[in-house]
């Protein structure tokens, strides 16, 4: 069981680069406290100042997208190894709406996985059902499949390195998140598709956070399940003191074996 909880900071198209040193400036005192880990997924032109910022401190940064190329005649984009050259350390994979308004694929979302792996850059795979699909009772199938197709091939040392993230698609900025059943229900069988993938030893690893409308208000109850390793926190996480207590709140007692 993975033993620190993660809370992950997606900043979507927001803030420049002088609002994330601004940001940081703030958060970093509120956060001294906290012992698990903080990532902060901000737009590629905010990364190396937030992340000369943020050196030697609890907050780990992050991008939000990559190419699956390490180079090429590939206007716009950007490779992983650009990523960690401006100070990234993760990259945030499949969200909803890359899937949705770019067009992402599960083939496409496997091979950004396999690069991100490849280039030492840890990988936050999105993962989550659409309100149609939870409707007609799909949410296991779609999981199963987003989460098989992106992680195929990959081997158990490499899935030790990636974070799973559940974010179902209708509660990502609704406020109106999963209710608890749903969230247990969800992170179990995520958890079960990780065991059934790697193995025990590393399937039981892989931290399992859970994103979609998550706030000051709601986090502790979410954070409570055993499967529940931490939060992907989209609105929430553009104001840093929400973004800290909800960090602070997610300091969970967990025995570790
Ligand atoms: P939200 O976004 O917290 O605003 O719902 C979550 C996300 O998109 O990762």
């Amino acid at each position: 069981m993975a033993c620190q909880e993660y809370v992950i900071g997606n900043w979507k198209m927001y803030k420049t680069s002088a609002e994330a040193t601004q940001y940081l400036e703030q958060l970093l005192p509120l956060i001294e406290k906290f012992n698990g880990h903080i990532f902060l997924s901000v737009p590629f032109t905010s990364i190396n100042s937030a992340a000369s910022f943020a050196k030697n401190s609890k907050v780990v940064i992050g991008a939000q997208n990559m190419n699956d190329a390490t180079h090429g005649a590939f206007t716009g984009e950007i490779a992983s190894i650009m990523l960690k050259d401006a100070g990234a350390c993760f990259v945030i994979l499949g969200h909803s709406e890359r899937r949705k308004y770019f067009g992402e694929t599960s083939v496409i979302i496997h091979k950004k996985v396999v690069r991100a792996l490849q280039d030492g850059i840890i990988p936050v795979l999105c993962v989550g059902e659409t309100l149609e699909e939870k409707d007609s009772g799909m949410m296991k199938e779609v999981l199963k499949e987003q989460i098989f197709s992106a992680l195929e091939g990959v081997s158990p040392e490499n899935g030790e390195k990636l974070i799973l993230a559940y974010e179902p698609v209708w509660a990502i900025g609704t406020g109106r998140s999963a209710d608890y059943l749903t969230i247990e229900e969800a992170h179990n069988f995520c958890r079960n598709c990780l065991v059934e993938i790697f193995g025990e030893k590393t399937g039981s690893l892989i931290p399992i956070v859970y994103g979609g409308s998550v706030s000051v208000e709601n986090v502790s109850e979410i954070i409570a399940h055993d499967n529940v390793n931490g939060v992907l926190v989209g609105g929430a996480s553009l104001d840093a003191r929400s973004f800290a207590s909800i960090a602070l709140q997610c300091k969970k007692l967990k025995s570790c074996s």
